[in-house]
């Protein structure tokens, strides 16, 4: 088995390799004079490979497809993709609109694809290959159980992410909840959580991404409002576009917490045993 890391995924690729006592397949990764990606896999041995590479960008996306094809020779491709751009374009909110999701999924040459907390489960349909999701919960639990935190409460921003957070809580052995909308009348609303105080208490909120921040920010200046200690951000996929980092900040974060399926200084978790036990689990 070759593992061979994309550009956006060099530190994770190295760290599953280890994991499974592998040495990465060095690859050079340039440009053309015109700003077309150059693409080379230093390695000549054919062999079943795992490629793993985020699609954050649409270079990113590029470089991945380059690689895949430049292993047109191996018997087995896996393709991981850790975080999967444009995964939330799932479906047509407008008339007119691609499925961008599945635009992508469909460029995906390979015999399985494996993807991490993807947004929507109904994505992996997509694919032309056996695809599964892989769940990071027991990674992110692991450290959140590391901080040492004061009688800790997981938080879902809303309900997409209740499930993460429920499996993450209980991982840990603590209490989880999710933040409620109420809508007294047409222009009273207000956010809690659901069904506990959050008063004296450390809150991690965990969510799959963090994007603009926006959720996150109201989410803090919220559970402040009522009394919370410390307030954690957790994520799988940290986005952090634009300004999302000095914004949570200046909401009052503690700490953003996050697993490198995009590798940023947030990144403290890695996904990479994860990976590498489905990967020992193909041999
Ligand atoms: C939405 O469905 C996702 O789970 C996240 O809540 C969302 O993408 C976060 O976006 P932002 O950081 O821009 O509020």
């Amino acid at each position: 088995m070759k593992i061979i890391g994309g550009p956006a995924s060099q530190a994770l690729a190295s760290r599953v390799a280890r994991e499974l006592n592998l040495t990465p397949t060095v690859c050079d990764f340039t440009k053309f004079p015109d700003g077309e990606l150059y693409t080379r896999i230093l390695d000549e041995d054919v062999d079943e490979v795992t490629i793993i590479q985020s699609t954050t960008t649409d270079t990113d996306l590029m470089a991945l497809l380059q690689l895949i094809d430049a292993c047109e020779d191996s018997p087995v491709i896996n393709v991981v993709i850790p975080y999967m751009g444009y995964a939330r374009q799932d479906k047509k909110f407008k008339h007119g609109e691609p499925i961008s999701a599945r635009a992508v999924a469909r460029t995906i040459n390979a015999d399985r694809v494996f993807t991490v907390n993807i947004h929507e489960a109904s994505v992996l349909d997509y694919f032309n290959a056996d695809a599964f999701d892989l769940n990071a919960s027991q990674q992110i639990a692991y450290y959140i159980r590391s901080l040492g935190l004061s009688n800790p409460l997981i938080v879902s921003p809303d309900k997409g992410a209740i499930d993460l957070a429920e499996r993450t809580a209980r991982e840990i052995g603590v209490d989880y909840d999710y933040l409620e909308k109420v809508r007294h009348s047409g222009d009273s609303v207000t956010i809690k959580t659901k069904n506990v105080d959050v008063k004296d208490r450390d809150i991690v909120i965990l969510d799959d991404m963090i994007a603009t921040g926006g959720t996150m920010a109201e989410s803090i200046k919220l559970l402040k409002s009522q009394g919370a200690k410390d307030v954690y951000l957790a994520c799988v996929h940290p986005v952090l576009a634009r300004n999302a980092v000095m914004r949570l900040f200046n909401a009052g974060v503690k700490d953003i917490i996050a697993t490198d399926t995009i590798e940023k200084s947030q990144s403290c978790i890695t996904v990479a045993p994860l990976i590498a036990s489905t990967i020992k689990g193909l041999q």
